[in-house]
C-alpha cells in the first residue's frame, strides 16, 4: 500500500487493518506529505511491518531494495493518490519512492484518489485518470459528499471497506507466492517387451488440476508427468517420463531445490523384472504364463528421506480402509500430509471429472467434499500452503 498526503490518509489505517483481518501481507510505503498527516509508526503497528519512504536511503535499500519491495507484492494499491501522485505516476516521474515503486510494479495496480472536488474536476486531473486507466490502472471511486475542506462534490476516497473488498474479490488467492512446487503426476508404463506394458486407471488429472491449482496461487511449478491425454499447464515446467525409474529420477533429482512436493502420480509398485528385447510370442503348449516383478523405488518415501526435504505431500488411493491405510503411510513414509480418496467404486477417484479427499496431518484432518477435480485442487493447494506456514511458525518459535 502506498500512502500519498492527504487527509484521507488516515482512513488506509483503516484499510490496513481491514485487509491484515483478511489475511493480507502488507507492507507501507509512505510519501513524506503523507507522513505530516499519519504517523509511519501507525502503520507500522497496523502492518506488523516496518514502513518504507525513502528511495536514497541505504538502511532501507538494504531491508528491502524499492524494486524487491514491489516484486513481494501480489498488488499495489495507491491510497489515497492525491492530485500530484496521480499526476507523477500518469507522466512516468520517479523522483520518490511511492512513483519508483509504481513504475517497477507489475502486479495490478489500484488508485483511490481522494482530493477537493475543484481539482478532481479539473481538465488536467481528468486527463491524467484517463492517461492511467488506458495504462491498465484500476481506479476506484472517489466518492461524492462533505469534503475535509468544507465543500460538497466527488473527491472523497472511497470507503476502506469497499476497497478491501474489491482488492479481496479481485485479487487471486496467492498462497504460494515466490515458492516452488514440485508435482508428479499420472500413471508409470512398466514394458515388458517393445509392445507391451503394465499400467493403471490413472488419468493425470488430479496431478494436473494441482500443477494449475499451484500456478494461480503464485508457485513456480515443475510438473513430472508420466503418459496421459492432457495438455500441459501453461506455465509450468514440464517433465515428460514413462517408466517408475524414470520418474524417480527426475524427482529425486528436482526434490531439494523445491519447497514442496505432492506425489499425485500413480506409480507402479511393481515392474517386470525383464524387459524382453524382442515381443514375448505365444506359446501353444503353455496355458498360463507367469511374469516376475521387482518392486519399484518408493519415489515419496525417498523425497521425504531427503536431508533438505521440501514440504512432503502423498496421496493414497484405496479400495477399502482408507483412513487406516492412510494415516499408516503418512507415518511409515514420513510424510507431512496425505490426501486420502476412494478408487474403484462410483466415488470419483481415477479417470474421473470429480473427487473427495481426506487430508491426514499428524494431529489433524480434515475432508475435502466431491467436487470438480480443479476445485478440489484448490482447496488442497491452499491447505497445503496453510499447513506448510503453520509448521513453518512452529519450527521457528521451537
Ligand atoms: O504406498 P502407496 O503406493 O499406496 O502410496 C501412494 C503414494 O506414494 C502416492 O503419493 C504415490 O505417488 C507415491 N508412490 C511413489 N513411488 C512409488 C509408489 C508410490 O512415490 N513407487
Amino acid at each position: 500500500m502506498a500512502v500519498s498526503g492527504g487527509i484521507a490518509a488516515y482512513k488506509s489505517a483503516e484499510l490496513v487493518r481491514l485487509l491484515r483481518k483478511q489475511g493480507a501481507k502488507v507492507r507501507v510505503v509512505m510519501t513524506r506529505s503523507a507522513m505530516q498527516f499519519v504517523s509511519p509508526l501507525t502503520f507500522q503497528a497496523l502492518s506488523g511491518n516496518p514502513v518504507h519512504s525513502e528511495l536514497l536511503d541505504a538502511d532501507e535499500e538494504n531491508s528491502m531494495g524499492h524494486i524487491n519491495l514491489v516484486r513481494w507484492a501480489d498488488v499495489l494499491v495507491i491510497a489515497p493518490a492525491t492530485a500530484n501522485t496521480l499526476a507523477k505516476c500518469s507522466h512516468g516521474l520517479a523522483d520518490d519512492l511511492l512513483s519508483t515503486l509504481y513504475l517497477a510494479a507489475t502486479c495490478p495496480v489500484y488508485v483511490a484518489p481522494a482530493m477537493n472536488q475543484a481539482m478532481w474536476h479539473k481538465t488536467v486531473t481528468q486527463e491524467n485518470i484517463q492517461k492511467l486507466k488506458s495504462h491498465g490502472v484500476i481506479i476506484i471511486g472517489p466518492e461524492q459528499g462533505d469534503q475535509a475542506c468544507g465543500e460538497t462534490g466527488f473527491g472523497r476516497m472511497s470507503e476502506p471497506l469497499a476497497i478491501c473488498n474489491r482488492l479481496m474479490d479481485e485479487t487471486p488467492t496467492r498462497c504460494l507466492s515466490g515458492l516452488k512446487v514440485l508435482i508428479s503426476a499420472g500413471p508409470t508404463r512398466e514394458p515388458l517387451d517393445p509392445v507391451r506394458y503394465i499400467t493403471n486407471r490413472s488419468s493425470g488429472k488430479m496431478g494436473y488440476a494441482l500443477a494449475n491449482a499451484a500456478l494461480k496461487a503464485g508457485a513456480k511449478v515443475t510438473l513430472v508427468s508420466g503418459p496421459v491425454m492432457l495438455s500441459p499447464p501453461v506455465n509450468a515446467d514440464l517433465i515428460s517420463v514413462e517408466t517408475a525409474a524414470q520418474m524417480h529420477a527426475a524427482i529425486i533429482g528436482k526434490a531439494p531445490a523445491h519447497d514442496i512436493y505432492i506425489g499425485a502420480a500413480a506409480v507402479a509398485d511393481y515392474s517386470p523384472m525383464i524387459t524382453e528385447q524382442g515381443k514375448i510370442k505365444k506359446q501353444d503348449d503353455q496355458t498360463t504364463l507367469t511374469l516376475t516383478l521387482q518392486k519399484t523405488r518408493d519415489i515419496l518415501a525417498e523425497v521425504a528421506q531427503l536431508v533438505n526435504r521440501p514440504f512432503t505431500v502423498g496421496f493414497a488411493a484405496e479400495t477399502h480402509d482408507l483412513e487406516q491405510y492412510a494415516k499408516d503411510k503418512l507415518t511409515r513414509k514420513n510424510l507431512d500430509m496425505i490426501a486420502a480418496n476412494w478408487v474403484g467404486r462410483d466415488l470419483g477417484g481415477f479417470d474421473s471429472e470429480q473427487n473427495a479427499l481426506q487430508v491426514f496431518w499428524k494431529n489433524g484432518q480434515k475432508n475435502l467434499a466431491m467436487t470438480d477435480k480443479n476445485q478440489l485442487a484448490e482447496q488442497l493447494i491452499s491447505l497445503i500452503a496453510e499447513r506448510r506456514e503453520y509448521e513453518r511458525g512452529n519450527k521457528n518459535t521451537a
